[in-house]
């Protein structure tokens, strides 16, 4: 990759869903794009499905030893990153509510949604901080809203209300050195997760986080997004 040519972006879950259609969007606006997903064979499909400068790489976002490992691999590819968009994330919780949930799902869906936000972040800062502008997005959702919690979808109402506040408080930890980090919800979107009844393409649920990769002014930092407009947490 030659660093001085264009932007890098890191895309978390880019082999499918709103992730590919992040990743799509990135490439269109020129950056170099890196997807990943926890199989390597469905990160180098999909990036066979892209054009432009894509690296597939292998990665568990709920395993620090796999964010270390795709940290290694790309620390030989890139000397920077621009941009890093928390997108992974799973939606387990079906036939449980708040009061029959088990530790064992809670904690699974907060490893992924939450805690490898938060572990991305701390894992590729040194890359990070070697843009001159450096944003992270974390892709959230209306679930994670005060007003949106609900008792039947416990554990990942949980993992995002937490994924807001690691993003005000990562937006805190990072402005003395002008990485700037914010939250997006994306509506309700086709994806595998999303379903076939969903109101939006992957193409609409992804503009607000490609916006704030791209265009949005780096004075905004720590805020919660919807359709390019700020939402309250
Ligand atoms: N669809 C919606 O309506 C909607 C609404 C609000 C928010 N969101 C959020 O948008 C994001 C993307 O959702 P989507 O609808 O595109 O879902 P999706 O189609 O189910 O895709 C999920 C992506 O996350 C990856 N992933 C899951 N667990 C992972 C792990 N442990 N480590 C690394 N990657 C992992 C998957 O890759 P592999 O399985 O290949 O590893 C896949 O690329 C999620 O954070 C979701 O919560 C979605």
């Amino acid at each position: 990759m030659d660093s001085k040519q264009s932007k890098t972006a890191l895309v978390t879950g880019g082999n499918r869903g709103i992730g590919f259609a992040i990743a799509n969007g990135l490439l269109q606006k020129g950056y170099e794009v890196i997807i990943t997903s926890r199989s390597l064979d469905k990160a180098t499909e999909a990036a066979k499905k892209l054009q432009g400068i894509v690296i597939p790489v292998k990665l568990d976002v709920s395993d620090d030893r796999s964010i270390d490992r795709a940290k290694e691999t790309l620390n030989q590819k890139i000397d920077r990153l621009d941009v890093l968009i928390n997108n992974a994330g799973i939606y387990p919780d079906e036939g449980v509510n708040i009061l029959t949930i088990d530790r064992q799902l809670l904690e699974l869906t907060l490893n992924t949604n939450t805690f490898g936000a938060i572990r991305m972040v701390q894992v590729f800062l040194p890359l990070l901080e070697k843009s001159q502008d450096a944003r992270v997005i974390n892709v959230s959702s209306g679930y994670g809203e005060i007003d949106g919690l609900s008792a039947n979808v416990p554990s990942y109402c949980l993992s995002k209300l937490a994924l807001n506040g690691a993003t005000i408080m990562l937006a805190d930890a990072l402005h003395s050195k002008g990485i700037v980090v914010n939250a997006m919800c994306p509506g309700w979107v086709r994806t595998d997760m999303g379903g076939k009844s969903a109101t939006r393409s992957p193409e609409e649920g992804a503009d607000t986080a490609i916006w704030l990769a791209t265009e949005a002014s780096r004075n905004e930092t720590g805020k919660f997004w919807r359709d390019r407009r700020v939402i309250s947490y």
